[in-house]
């Protein structure tokens, strides 16, 4: 690869030149606005006392325990957004170093960028507050339904568009053809390592056989491009992709338009092999393996496997009154606090805690879902994003259609519109505690 690395300001302007931010496009998004739009102080008397909440039935398979589980309490050595895992051996810090150079990396025509993308490096869209983060960037899928039958139009460019390109020959466009067009937010990469060390048994767990608040929650199964195996899908709005190191090969041909020994083959603008042709100078795969046998998609995926988890806040008293509120207005049953990390190679990854707010499960969010069918999930079907490190990832939703995290439980529905009716019955000083306690995890 001849990607010029580290390369602060060529950076900045390749970033400028080909990424067009969410705001560009339509719906319109603004960038980061300010957490939590205030609402009552915490501990002043609520203005009016409405109706409590119903109280919530909790029954399920999971033991669960009569009262929210207490969050460990920070590292004292107060680790930030972007730092490696904590524990980690020299050479696993070696390869957090070397792949999030990769990562860092802007490919170029000549380095087998395109010739259609959406960014010229993986940090472009995933660099906010730290290397590995989210940002107000969006892509787009489109898509035809027709008798309630979901076609990605694949033979037209579809499902992602790449909007980007190195001549503008080559330009993609949505085709006439979709009725469906749909925005999806960058998503934050902290912790996924940790994510991935879940085992599949303990998604399944999550599954429930009797509906709790209308709440069932599906498993996304996968065929992994990676392992060749039959996984639980947990990556991804729509849980779309098992690994990281599949998620890797998929990002680099799918955002940035470099093949891989997982996906050799380029995507051709709206699905023109003959103008693919004439603009793909560069041959494939143009992730080119090292003495070793290992390419960039290895190191990208070993940069986010030992990248560490959002830092969480100490508790103040407020949001630790709201972590009972998370609780009894439902959140929790499908944002489940606390999954464990099985077996793993790494002692860093080896039977955790991982505090991720997540089932990792797809639910029918009603009118909340964007349309676009993938894989197991369908068109409605959309996975519960995990929440933590929420306080550094506005905008919300899988369209980043919410700039607060008010906004974004206010749209919840199907699946999670009695935990949301729930939370409009909440007084301000609750809603004020919950938001505490989502900013703080
Ligand atoms: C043009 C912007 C853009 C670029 C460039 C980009 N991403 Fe992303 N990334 C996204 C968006 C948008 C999503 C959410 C996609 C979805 O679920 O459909 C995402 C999601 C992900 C996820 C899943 C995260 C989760 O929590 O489930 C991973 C992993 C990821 N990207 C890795 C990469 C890597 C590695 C690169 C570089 C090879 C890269 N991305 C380049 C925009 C981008
Ligand atoms: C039925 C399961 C379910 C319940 C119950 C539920 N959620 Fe969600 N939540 C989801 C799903 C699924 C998403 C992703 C929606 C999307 O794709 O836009 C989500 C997204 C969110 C987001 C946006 C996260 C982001 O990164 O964009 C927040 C904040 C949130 N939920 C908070 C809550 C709170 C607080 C409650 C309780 C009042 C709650 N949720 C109840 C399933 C649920």
């Amino acid at each position: 690869m001849k990607a010029i690395r580290n390369h602060p300001i060529l950076m900045l302007a390749l970033a400028c030149s080909i990424v067009t931010p969410a705001s560009a496009q339509a719906p319109k998004k603004q960038p980061p606005p300010p957490r939590n739009a205030p609402a009552a102080q915490a501990g002043q008397p609520a203005p009016q006392t409405p109706p409590a909440p119903p109280p919530l039935k909790q029954p399920s398979q999971r033991p669960q325990p009569a009262q929210m589980p207490q969050t460990p309490p920070p590292n004292p050595r107060q680790p930030q957004f972007g730092d490696p895992l904590p524990g980690l051996t020299r050479r696993e810090l070696q390869e957090f170093r070397d792949g999030r150079a990769d990562f860092e990396a802007v490919e170029t025509d000549t380095s087998g960028l395109g010739p259609i993308f959406n960014g010229s490096s993986c940090v472009i869209c995933h660099s906010s507050p730290a290397v590995g983060g989210a940002s107000v960037f969006n892509v787009t899928r489109f898509g035809r339904t027709e008798n309630g039958v979901f076609n990605p139009l694949a033979t037209l460019g579809g499902s992602l568009l790449q909007e980007r390109e190195i001549n503008s020959a080559v330009h993609e466009v949505v085709p006439p053809e979709a009725n469906v067009v749909a925005q999806r937010n960058t998503t934050p990469l902290f912790g996924l390592g940790l994510i991935e060390a879940i085992p599949d048994a303990e998604i399944l767990r999550n599954v429930r056989r009797q509906p709790v608040d209308g709440v069932l929650g599906k498993v996304s199964r996968v065929q992994d491009a990676a392992t060749g195996r039959n996984m639980i899908g947990r990556f991804g709005w729509k849980a779309q992709i098992a690994t990281l190191l599949t998620f890797s090969g998929e990002a680099y041909v799918n955002e940035m338009g470099i093949t891989n020994r997982l996906f050799p083959v380029e995507n051709a603008p709206n699905g023109n092999a003959q103008l693919l042709s004439q603009y793909d100078t560069v041959a494939d795969p143009e992730d080119t393996l090292d003495a070793q046998g290992r390419g960039d998609i290895d190191r990208l995926a070993e940069f986010m496997q030992w990248l560490g988890a959002p830092p969480r806040l100490q508790l103040t008293p407020s949001a630790a009154a709201g972590r009972n509120v998370f609780q009894t207005t439902g959140c929790a049953i499908c944002h489940v606090p606390v999954m464990r990390t099985g077996p793993n190679r790494s002692a860093s990854l080896r039977n955790k805690e991982v505090w991720l707010f997540s089932d990792l499960l797809l639910h029918d969010m009603g009118a909340l879902g964007d349309g676009i069918a993938q894989g197991t999930a369908d068109v409605r079907d959309m996975k519960t994003a995990p929440l933590w490190g929420l306080r550094a990832s506005a905008p919300y939703l899988h369209d980043g259609r919410a700039a607060t995290v008010d906004e974004a439980i206010k749209a919840h529905d199907g699946e999670g519109k009695a935990s949301k009716d729930r939370y409009l019955r909440l007084n301000s000083q609750q809603v004020q505690q919950l938001l505490d306690f989502l900013n703080s995890i």
